[in-house]
């Protein structure tokens, strides 16, 4: 239950105009919205398994701003921080453009919601805060284009890359991608699918390998898939806005090449990178392979022992280990 946006509605002063959109930027899933009228409210959600959630709870969803008319005003909005600050800044920003009445923003603490108050107070009213659960609610007056300099520039290119505020290694290209790179063999097969391709920097090693005649990229965050329709351009590149561990392969995958996440918000889970395990030994061809970086401490080497004939650690050092599995066994049960 979303315990600040509640307060600062029912007994913190903050009144919803009685009619008009609302529009609430980047709630994570399991969120209780119920003090929002849920008929007027879109969810603008890039991450795919948050968005299906919010979707199938019935809201009006939609990934991006820019999916909407240019024209579309809202009457209120709620951010709800997300941790990376650039990112932060931008919903803000964005949310302060589209909205004619009040912005209200929620974050945690550890979300670094002291910095954006203590920021937005210098160029807007912002009302008193309101404390709850580690972290504040605030709101202040939309519609008067005062924070366009907190919107980046689109498009930042870095080590020739595009990538964007809060994408996944956003500043540059990841270290551990980058072993994994370094360790692919020259043959990668004809079809070839990399879950988790964030902007696409493996991809584009990938794509230089021969003999790779279609490329898969299966990611669940809406932006950082469009930085990668951007740097792998290239018409062997299918794009996928997906959740890795339900995706259908269209067709039989010769080789998955991978850096799994392994946090869900906050919190470290191991389950999510072995959840993409066993994707991708199911969308393997019987003599397929899986290329795979993780942080070392990680817990893979069971279940890819379970899931495949072979399995050998190909390079590594203290952070990251690279990994080499072969041969998909079918899952039990
Ligand atoms: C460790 S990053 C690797 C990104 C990219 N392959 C690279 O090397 O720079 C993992 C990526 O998985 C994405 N991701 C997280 N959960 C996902 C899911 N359920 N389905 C698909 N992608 C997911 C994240 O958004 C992130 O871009």
């Amino acid at each position: 239950m979303s315990l600040r946006l509640s307060l600062a509605l029912d007994a913190g002063g903050c009144a919803l105009p009685d009619e008009g959109r609302i529009a609430v930027f980047a709630p994570r899933a399991g969120l209780d919205l119920s003090a929002l009228p849920k008929d007027r409210v879109l969810i603008l959600q890039p991450l795919r398994p948050d968005f299906e959630s919010f979707e199938a709870a019935g809201f009006a969803c939609l990934p991006e701003l820019a999916d909407l008319p240019e024209t579309e005003r809202f009457a209120a909005a709620v951010v709800f921080l997300p941790r990376a600050k650039a990112e932060a800044r931008m919903l803000v920003a964005q949310a302060e453009s589209i909205t004619a009445g009040p912005v209200l923003v929620d974050g945690a603490k550890t979300d670094g919601i002291d910095s954006v108050l203590k920021n937005l107070r210098k160029c807007t009213d912002t009302s008193a805060p309101l404390s709850k659960a580690h972290g504040k609610i605030f709101w202040f007056q939309g519609g008067n284009n005062r924070l366009s300099d907190w919107i980046p520039e689109p498009g930042v290119s870095v080590d020739g890359f595009i990538t964007a505020p809060g994408v996944f290694s956003a500043d540059g290209i990841d270290p551990a991608s980058k072993l994994l790179a370094g360790c692919l063999p020259e043959k990668l097969g004809r079809r070839v699918a990399d879950l988790g391709a964030g902007w696409g920097y493996l991809a584009a090693q990938i794509l230089q390998r021969t003999g790779v005649e279609h490329l898969h990229l299966v990611e669940a965050d809406h932006v950082a898939l469009g930085c990668a329709r951007h740097n792998v351009a290239d018409v062997r590149a299918e794009f996928h806005w997906a959740d890795a561990r339900k995706w259908q392969a269209p067709e039989q995958i010769n080789t998955v090449v991978m850096n799994p996440p392994f946090h869900a918000g906050r919190s470290a889970e191991p389950e999510l990178g072995q959840a993409f395990i066993s994707a991708a030994a199911n969308m393997l061809v019987a003599s397929g392979h899986l290329w795979m970086v993780a942080n070392r401490h990680l817990p893979y080497e069971t279940l890819l022992g379970e899931r495949f004939s072979a399995v050998s650690e190909v390079a590594g050092d203290n952070r990251f280990k690279v990994l080499h599995a072969q041969r998909p066994r079918r899952a039990k049960g």
